[in-house]
C-alpha cells in the first residue's frame, strides 16, 4: 500500500492521470509472458523524463519502496513480475528518438521505444538496428538491454549486448549515469554499460539507448531442411557454416511444426514429415544460392537431409520464417515449461545425445516441443502442460527435471539461460551456471549501483540482508 503522502508526491512528479491505480492496470503491467504469478503492485508510474525517474527513485529510497522497472512485458523468465506490492515504473512514455546521426549510424532512443519502430525508424534511413526476434513488435528496447536479448540473427549479428554504444541510467541510489556516450572506443576503466545490459533492472533503470545501425541486408533467401536426427542437425550445421556466410540457423521439431500449421493455418514447408527441420537463412546472390543448393545435396547425399524447400521470393522466405517465428506465440496454449540452455557448438553432438536421454526418460508422459536458435548453441526445450494437471504441479516437476538438466549442463559448461535471462523462475538454477564467488560478486555489485536493495529485488539472486 502506497501512503497517501507518498501517492501525492507520484502525482506531483509525473502527473496524476500518470499514476495508475485501477485493477486492470495493475494487472496488465504486473506480469511478463509468465503465468505463474499473481501480479500485486501498489501503483504503475509513467514518467516522461530521466530526471522524473530520478526523482521516483529517490522518493522510493526515502520510503524503502521496491521498485519494478517494466517494458514491453514479453520477458519469460519473470524479471518484470510485481507480487509483492512493488512500486511499477513503467518508460512508455520514453519512447521517441532523442537523436539520429547518419554520420555515425547511430541513433538515440528513449528505452520505452517498441523494437520494431526502432527498426522501422534505421530502415527508414537506409540502415539496419538487426536484433530481431518473433516479440520485436510489442518489446520495448529498454527491456531488450535489460536482458541482453538475442534472437534469430545471433549467428551473424551478435545479441543486444553488441549495438548498445551508450547508455543513460539512472542506479538504484538514485544517480544519473551517462554510459559511453556513443563512443567505438573508450578504454577508460571499467565500462558499467556492460552491467547494466542483461541485469535485468537490479541495478538501474535504464532510460536511454544510443544503438548502433548498420547497412541493411540484401535480400535473404530461406531453405527450410528436414533432418533426420537431432545428431544430424549438428551435421548439418556444421557443413553449412563452414563454408557460407548465414545469416540464422534455426530448427524445430515435428511436434513444434504440427503445433504451428494446426494452430496458425500456415502450410507445412513439404509434404515429407520428418523428426527435425532446420531454417536456413542467407544474403540471395546467385553464387550463395548455388553454394546453398549444392550443400543441400551434399547433405542429402550423406542422408542427413531427407527434403527441402528453398525460397523463391521475398514473401516465400517470409512465409517460412512463420513456421519458426510462431512457435512460441502458439505453444501459449498449452501454458509450457520453458528451458532456455545453451552448450558451446562443439559439445551440442554430446549434450543433445545427453538431453535428449534425460528429458525421454524423465518426462515419459509430457509433450515435448524442441526448437531454437542451434546455430549459436541455444535450445528451446518446452514442456506442454497437460490438460489435467494444475499448474503448480506441473512446474514443480517440470523445475525438478530442471535441476536434473542444470547438473547437465555444469557438466557441459553450458547456460541455464541462454537469452531468455533469470527472473524468478530460473534463480535456483543459477547456481549450475555461476560459481558461488560470482554470485557473491554479483551482489556486491548489487549492493554499490542499489545500496537498499530497492530495484526489481528477489530477481536473478535473493539479496541477502
Ligand atoms: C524464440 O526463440 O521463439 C523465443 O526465444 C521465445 C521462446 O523461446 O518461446
Ligand atoms: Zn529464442
Amino acid at each position: 500500500m502506497l501512503s497517501d503522502q507518498v501517492l501525492s508526491q507520484l502525482k506531483e512528479l509525473v502527473g496524476p492521470s500518470y499514476v495508475l491505480l485501477e485493477p486492470e492496470d495493475l494487472q496488465r503491467f504486473g506480469v511478463d509472458r509468465t503465468t505463474l504469478w499473481q501480479p500485486n503492485p501498489c501503483a504503475v508510474v509513467l514518467p516522461a523524463t530521466i530526471t522524473a525517474v530520478q526523482a521516483i527513485v529517490l522518493l522510493a529510497n526515502e520510503h524503502n519502496l521496491a521498485i519494478v522497472p517494466s517494458g514491453g512485458r514479453t520477458g519469460l523468465s519473470g524479471g518484470a513480475v510485481a507480487k509483492d506490492g512493488e512500486l511499477i515504473i513503467a518508460l512508455d512514455r520514453m519512447n521517441t528518438v532523442i537523436e539520429f546521426n547518419a554520420i555515425d549510424r547511430a541513433i538515440t532512443v528513449g528505452a520505452g521505444m517498441i523494437t520494431a519502430e526502432v527498426q522501422a525508424f534505421a530502415a527508414s534511413h537506409d540502415l539496419l538496428y538487426p536484433v530481431d526476434f518473433a516479440a520485436a513488435g510489442s518489446s520495448q528496447i529498454g527491456g531488450n538491454i535489460a536482458t541482453n536479448a538475442g534472437g534469430i540473427n545471433v549467428i551473424r549479428y551478435g545479441m543486444t549486448r553488441d549495438w548498445i554504444i551508450g547508455l543513460r541510467v539512472v542506479t538504484g541510489a538514485g544517480d544519473i549515469l551517462a554510459l559511453n556516450q556513443g563512443l567505438l572506443k573508450n578504454n577508460t576503466g571499467y565500462d558499467f554499460r556492460h552491467l547494466f545490459i542483461g541485469s535485468e533492472g537490479t541495478l538501474g533503470l535504464i532510460c536511454e539507448a544510443t544503438l548502433q545501425l548498420t547497412r541493411p541486408q540484401t535480400d535473404t533467401t530461406v531453405m527450410v531442411l528436414g533432418i533426420k536426427t537431432f545428431a544430424d542437425i549438428v551435421e548439418v550445421l556444421q557443413a553449412f557454416t563452414a563454408q557460407m556466410a548465414l545469416n540464422a540457423f534455426e530448427f524445430f521439431s515435428q511436434a513444434a511444426l504440427d503445433k504451428v500449421t494446426e494452430g496458425q493455418g500456415h502450410p507445412a514447408p513439404f509434404a515429407t514429415q520428418t523428426p527435425f527441420y532446420a531454417l536456413v537463412e542467407f544474403e540471395t546472390r546467385p553464387s550463395t544460392n548455388d553454394h546453398a543448393m549444392a550443400l543441400f545435396e551434399q547433405c542429402t547425399a550423406q542422408g542427413w537431409v531427407l527434403d527441402g524447400v528453398v525460397s523463391q521470393s521475398l514473401a516465400q522466405a517470409r512465409a517460412l520464417w512463420r513456421l519458426r517465428e510462431d512457435i512460441s506465440e502458439t505453444l501459449w496454449h498449452w501454458q509450457p515449461y520453458k528451458n532456455d540452455i545453451s552448450v558451446r557448438i562443439s559439445k551440442m553432438p554430446d549434450f543433445l545425445a545427453d538431453v535428449d536421454e534425460l528429458v525421454s526418460t524423465r518426462y515419459p508422459d509430457f509433450e515435448i516441443v524442441w526448437y531454437g536458435h542451434i546455430g549459436d548453441g541455444n535450445l528451446h526445450l518446452n514442456i506442454l502442460k497437460p490438460q489435467d494437471l494444475p499448474q503448480t504441479d506441473f512446474f514443480a516437476r517440470c523445475g525438478a527435471v530442471s535441476l536434473e538438466i542444470g547438473e547437465l549442463l555444469a557438466r557441459y559448461g553450458g547456460s541455464i539461460s541462454a537469452e531468455h535471462g533469470v527472473g524468478l523462475l530460473k534463480k535456483s538454477l543459477l547456481p549450475y551456471s555461476r560459481s558461488p564467488v560470482e554470485i557473491a560478486l554479483m551482489r556486491s555489485v548489487k549492493k554499490t549501483f542499489d545500496p537498499k536493495s530497492i530495484l526489481n529485488p528477489g530477481k536473478v539472486f535473493d539479496s541477502l540482508t
